[in-house]
């Protein structure tokens, strides 16, 4: 990479850029092609953060995309913000393949990182590297997976397999119920120092980036200094190398959980309810469809249609009138 930023969407960079038009991200991209893990990690230390947002689906992945990130995270959010469920554990290695298949047939210039599901990477090395395969052969150009050293060998496997990984560390939500709930991780030294050395032991491993998932801005600093790889952050403060957050979040479609390091860019929910309440406002009142809105052949057809036997059939069914 001879730039400093993957791409780049200058009116998104000075603070609250919620009214501003930041659409600029294809003029803009250094890395011709597609985003690439070694790009990513390369990003380390540019000076420009990263960007991650989730998608789930052409239509999202092509709207995340144009807005130019460096990164598709196609995450086991999936679970929850499309499918409805209370946590991320409902999802299996098919269900996500689906969706990174989705994701990359849009062909985008982001890199497309699947997400490796609870339960895909615990049971065998060979289940383990044969599901980040699958996520692969969907199109994804890395996979990621939670945890520290305890998935030391999980992420050693897929490596071996020429597959990038991405850490997660902190708050790992396939563990919710190991937690005890989605809650800040690293509050106290013993757990903070855990997640450091996490960090470093992914690091050294070979992940090409690390997501950092609500912890103290203090321990996201120091896993950042600390480790040569990106940290990409979610709810972990400025001090990350790159920042995601959840599509949904972003534009507000989730109403069930509004963490507080969630920035709304929209309200696309509210906005949807109304503009499918004014669809039905026009149609019971007659005002939907227009005339433009309708196919018309010539004014004569309906005639030449019964002269030519079509209605009268149909009359010839009705019960004859008394
Ligand atoms: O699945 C997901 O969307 C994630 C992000 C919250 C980082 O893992």
């Amino acid at each position: 990479m001879t730039e400093t930023r993957l791409s780049q969407s200058p009116d998104s960079r000075s603070g609250d850029s919620r009214s501003g038009d930041s659409r600029s991200g294809d003029s803009k991209r250094a890395v011709p092609g597609h985003v690439t893990a070694p790009d990513v990690s390369a990003g380390k230390g540019s000076g420009t953060p990263l960007v991650m947002v989730t998608a789930y689906d052409a239509p999202t992945a092509r709207i995340v995309d144009g807005a130019g990130v460096d990164m598709i995270l196609v995450g086991d959010t999936l679970a929850m913000v499309v499918l409805g469920y209370d946590d991320t554990l409902q999802v299996t290695t098919q269900d996500m393949a689906h969706h990174v298949g989705a994701v990359a047939r849009t062909k985008p210039h982001a890199l497309v990182v699947g997400d490796l599901p609870w339960l895909s990477y615990h049971v065998s090395t060979d289940d383990t590297v044969r599901n980040a395969a699958a996520l692969v052969r969907a199109g994804a150009g890395a996979v990621k997976l939670e945890g520290g050293r305890k998935r030391l060998a999980a992420v050693q496997a897929i490596l071996d397999a020429e597959i990038p990984v991405m850490g997660h560390l902190g708050l790992t939500p396939q563990s919710v119920h190991a937690l005890g709930g989605f809650r800040v991780q690293g509050k106290e030294l013993e757990a903070a120092r855990v997640i450091v050395d996490d960090a470093i032991a992914l690091a050294e491993a070979g992940c090409f980036a690390i997501v950092l998932e609500c912890v103290p801005d203090g321990v996201a600093r120091l896993v950042t200094d600390t480790i040569p790889v990106p940290t990409i952050g979610i709810g972990a403060g400025r001090h990350c190398d790159g920042q995601v957050l959840v599509f949904h979040d972003l534009l507000g479609l989730e109403d069930r959980m509004r963490p507080k390091f969630v920035r709304r860019y929209a309200e696309w929910a509210t906005e949807g309810t109304e503009a499918v309440r004014c669809f039905a406002d026009d149609v019971r009142e007659g005002r939907f469809p227009s005339s433009n809105e309708t196919y018309h052949a010539a004014d004569t057809f309906p005639d030449e249609l019964r002269l030519t036997g079509a209605a009268t059939e149909a009359e010839a069914e009705e019960p004859a009138p008394a």
